[in-house]
């Protein structure tokens, strides 16, 4: 989940060779993990909302990560409990084989043996059983198509055990209508997301990721072609799929305006420049 609301992270459609080499000087997924990315926080907030829905006795264990990347997020959900098992889904091998190389190799022996990355279209049936599923990163925007989108939903709905429960992050905002550059300075380089356009007729946007390190700018490090989704649609389409309910938890801003990191569950939204919010699928 991006860190704030003004880090709305996300990946590449394309398979870059990860690690430093000629064309980048430095490890762009290091870079993009340290500009977007807070796994050991988001793992919380699924395990607390798994408990607040159904209850202190029914515990969750397995976590599956649709669109998983390197699979960060799964690595600490096997970290946050002994009994938990994470399995991770990517098309793409090369940001699976980088997070085997650089985040599953620094686990300990047991938590190795409880997560699993694997090769799968999300589109397809009989995914992975799990207590809960999350799609973050925005990656659903993938889907451009209403029904394509309730497909996947529906995919998930029929692997979710009986009290499961499905996250995916969500961000809009007028800042989102515009073309606009957002730029945040880190330690050692400067992130910034690009949102080259909006199309009012089919909602959809191009985005790109760009990265300042030793005084040199790397444009379109990773780069996306995604279709805006609103709440209310997402809502709509997860009924439509098979999800009993629905509930939208909605980040809150902090001193300097920018995203505080925590999300309220929230009936009504708030006209801001740009947002982010969390939409769960009751099964
Ligand atoms: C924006 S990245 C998200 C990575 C990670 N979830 C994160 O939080 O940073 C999107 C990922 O989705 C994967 N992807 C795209 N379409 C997919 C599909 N139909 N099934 C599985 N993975 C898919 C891409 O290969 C890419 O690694």
């Amino acid at each position: 989940m991006a860190k704030s609301k003004t880090s709305k992270a996300k990946k590449p459609k394309q398979s870059f060779d990860f690690g430093v080499n000629k064309k980048f000087p430095f490890d762009k997924y290091e870079l993009y993990s340290d500009a977007v990315q807070s796994p050991s926080e988001d793992v919380k907030f699924y395990r607390d909302r798994y408990i607040d829905i159904r209850g202190r006795d029914l515990k969750p264990t397995v976590l599956r990560e649709d669109f998983c990347g390197g699979g960060a997020i799964s690595c600490e959900w096997v970290k946050l409990n002994k009994n938990y098992k994470s399995v991770g889904l990517d098309l793409d091998v090369v940001p699976m084989d980088y997070g085997r190389k650089n985040y599953i190799s620094k686990l300990t022996d047991d938590q190795k043996r409880r997560i699993l990355l694997i090769k799968k279209d999300v589109l397809t049936k009989n995914l992975p059983k799990a207590d809960i599923v999350c799609a973050v990163n925005f990656s659903y925007f993938f889907f451009k198509q209403r029904e394509i989108l309730r497909q996947y939903f529906a995919n998930v709905r029929d692997s979710l055990k009986p009290n499961g429960i499905f996250l995916v992050d969500i961000f809009g905002g007028t800042q989102c209508t515009d073309a606009i550059i957002d730029k945040t300075r880190h330690k050692n380089f400067t992130y910034f997301w690009d949102q080259k356009n909006f199309d009012p007729f089919s909602n959809e946007a191009k985005f790109a990721i760009h990265f300042k390190y030793n005084k040199k700018m790397y444009k379109n490090v990773f780069t996306y072609d995604w279709r805006m989704w609103t709440i209310p649609e997402v809502k709509e389409i997860m009924i439509e799929a098979g999800f009993k309910s629905t509930e939208v938890f909605w980040e809150g801003t902090a001193r300097d305006g920018s995203g505080s990191g925590m999300f309220k569950k929230i009936e009504k939204g708030e006209a801001c420049e740009s947002w982010i919010a969390y939409i769960v699928g009751v099964k």
